[in-house]
């Protein structure tokens, strides 16, 4: 009888994009610990425009995203999917708690290490705040958010971190948001927005090294967890973007032929010279293709708040 190997998330979906024709790996994957603080080093460059446009959002409009958040019900819980370090957050939770408002913050994160950072950092901020962190994958934590406790939500999910999921993804993930909110429910999306390819470039191409870092953590991890034997200074890193698909994407690239193997899926992958990775997706969007997805999964478009450049939008949704 055939023997059946059980294998983690991580190995079974290793072995699906190494064994694909164009090979590629899932970006879920770069958050690490140590990936999770690359990611800090990436969004506090100046090229990286995103975090700067939604920072400013948040401080220009804190006080009208604060009162939409609860206006006509006593408090609402706060749920974050993603949080991070919480900083661009940390300016509405300093608005809603200087005016007494009401509310929980529950901030979701796959990296416990980053969440216990986040609350620890509050704890000393905002101490008479309510937080409840959970660790987990969004996927697996939006069905649980039911279970809380049973007022209003609002739902976070910041940065374009949308931008970095399929067509499929985008679809599941918001007919499963839509699938717990109750009417009058609010989600919060942040959407990186279309805009000239040279500014998306200088964001993408890596101009201080920390994208290449980030993407060969991906690789390091992968010789630490599944006892892979990649040898990082063979591959390098290169993005392109799409003005007509608004797709920026991310690779790796083999520099040489080679062989890689993987020890926990007791197989071997060729690469041939200069064959691609393809490592991240980083969607850029247009504001009918941002109101055509709420509709399509039962929200109403309540305002968009946008940055002086029309770079980058936080939409909030209505549940109908
Ligand atoms: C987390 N996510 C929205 C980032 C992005 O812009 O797609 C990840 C990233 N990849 C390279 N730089 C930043």
């Amino acid at each position: 009888m055939e023997q059946q190997i059980l294998l983690s998330d991580i190995a079974a979906d290793t072995l699906r994009g190494l064994s694909a024709n164009p090979k590629y790996l899932l970006s879920k994957y770069f958050y690490d610990d140590t990936g999770s603080s690359i990611f800090q080093d990436i969004m506090q460059m100046p090229e990286y425009y995103l975090t700067g446009c939604e920072f400013g959002i948040f401080t220009l409009h804190k006080q009208q995203i604060a009162e939409s958040f609860h206006e006509g019900v006593p408090g609402f819980d706060l749920i974050e999917l993603g949080s991070g370090d919480g900083l661009k957050t940390k300016i509405l939770l300093q608005q809603l708690v200087s005016k007494a408002i009401n509310f929980n913050f529950y901030p979701v994160d796959i990296s416990l290490k980053a969440n216990n950072e986040l609350v620890e950092s509050l704890q000393r901020e905002l101490p008479f705040l309510h937080v409840e962190a959970k660790t987990g994958d969004y996927f697996h934590e939006i069905k649980k958010l039911n279970g809380y406790s049973g007022l209003r939500k609002v739902i976070l999910f910041l940065g374009s971190n949308i931008g970095n999921f399929s067509d499929i993804e985008i679809n599941l993930f918001l007919g499963q948001l839509s699938a717990v909110c109750h009417q009058g429910d609010k989600v919060f999306i942040g959407f990186d927005l279309k805009k000239s390819p040279d500014v998306i470039m200088k964001a993408y191409s890596d101009p201080h090294g920390h994208t290449r870092r980030f993407n060969l953590n991906h690789l390091s991890r992968l010789n630490r967890e599944l006892k892979a034997d990649f040898q990082l200074s063979n591959f390098e890193h290169h993005a392109d973007y799409d003005p007509v698909s608004g797709f920026t994407k991310s690779f790796l690239i083999s520099t040489k032929e080679q062989t890689v193997h993987i020890a926990a899926l007791e197989q071997s992958f060729h690469f041939a010279k200069w064959e691609p990775i393809f490592m991240e997706l980083s969607r850029k969007f247009d504001l009918g293709t941002i109101e055509n997805l709420s509709e399509k999964h039962g929200f109403v478009v309540e305002k968009n708040y946008s940055d002086p450049w029309n770079y980058f939008v936080d939409s909030l949704w209505v549940r109908e």
